[in-house]
């Protein structure tokens, strides 16, 4: 019982900077509510009815130093703080071009499903190489859960329809709860895992090894999303220079602008990409039909995360539109 620890671990390069700010804003509140409760403590006492020690003559209501000193230098700590927090805030959520090794985490009533770009698919499991900058790509397949790892400092809401990533480096190998931290019916309470991190050679041998008790040898997202396109006859349309329905060639799109039919123009990103395959309608491409069904319930965000590895792997492909 007595062994709840009163911090989590400090585990990623991110949850140093967050400790640190969490007890200087601590600090802070004990140093000036200290003031406040033992001045006050101290005045009631000193001039309390009754006390014939004390002078009360000249009695001032109002000191201009006084009065600055409270007020500037509480509003230099106040920005002081908010400018070190939003630094850290920036260092976990602002999006970055590369460099970073990308899982995708499905929430779902009530589980964390993860996948790793290589096929390895983990459930309410979630291993990673230490020392190595993560994206974490987050979304559900229901409700709003929440994807928060402690030991990291960090959290992300898994919205359905909607990619939300955040950024971390774990640093310290070992093993560490994850929790699903937003209500979500029953079981929100069983939904929680374990995030492990590896040395950078062993997740590296994990990763091939295909993960711990995997029962065959993992297809790579983008093989899955290849799989798929043909399972789910996309390739009949797209892709196909034969077909008698005209579809947006996907060759060189990620990554790239697309003109629509109204006049915008959008980035083909992951968002793009899963609203188009659910609801074609929502966007429809400069000299095309609205003639592609709709997808929605028919698929599972694991399949549109490796029909997105799929599209993204054709970026390379051609010269896009
Ligand atoms: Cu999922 Cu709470």
């Amino acid at each position: 019982m007595w062994n709840i620890p009163f911090v989590p671990p400090t585990a990623s390069q991110e949850a140093v900077g967050i400790s640190w700010l969490y007890w200087v804003i601590t600090a802070l509140s004990v140093f000036f509510g200290g003031i406040v409760l033992f001045g006050a403590i101290f005045l009631a006492v000193k001039y309390r009815a009754g006390n014939q020690n004390v002078d009360r003559s000249n009695a001032t209501d109002s000191d201009l130093r006084l009065e600055l000193s409270w007020t500037l230098i509480p509003l230099i700590l106040a920005i002081a703080i908010f400018g070190w927090a939003a630094k850290l805030y920036g260092d976990i959520y602002a999006p970055r071009e590369g460099g970073y090794y990308e899982v995708f985490v499905v929430g779902k009533q009530w589980m964390w499903h993860c996948q790793h770009p290589n096929g390895v698919r983990e459930n309410n499991e979630l291993t990673l190489p230490a020392g190595q900058l993560i994206k974490a790509t987050i979304i559900s397949q229901d409700v709003i859960h929440a994807f928060s790892i402690p030991a990291f400092r960090v959290k992300r809401d898994a919205v359905p329809g909607r990619y939300n990533a955040m950024y971390f480096t774990p640093t310290v190998p070992g093993e560490y709860h994850l929790f699903c931290t937003e209500y979500c019916g029953t079981k929100h309470s069983e939904m929680i895992g374990k995030v492990r991190v590896l040395p950078p050679d062993e997740f590296e041998k994990w990763l091939q090894s295909g993960g711990a008790g995997a029962a065959a040898a993992p297809m790579s997202l983008e093989e899955q999303g290849k799989q798929l396109f043909t399972k789910l006859a996309c390739n009949t349309c797209h892709m196909n220079p034969n077909s008698a329905v005209k579809a947006p060639d996907l060759n060189g799109l990620y990554g790239h602008e697309v003109k629509l039919a109204d006049g915008r123009t959008v980035k083909a990103d992951d968002a793009y990409i899963r609203e188009s395959i659910l609801n074609p309608g929502a966007k429809i491409v400069a000299g095309y039909q609205n003639q592609m069904p709709p997808y929605q319930g028919q698929i599972k965000e694991e399949e549109i995360i490796a029909l997105i590895a799929y599209i993204k792997s054709l970026a390379q492909a051609g010269g896009g539109n």
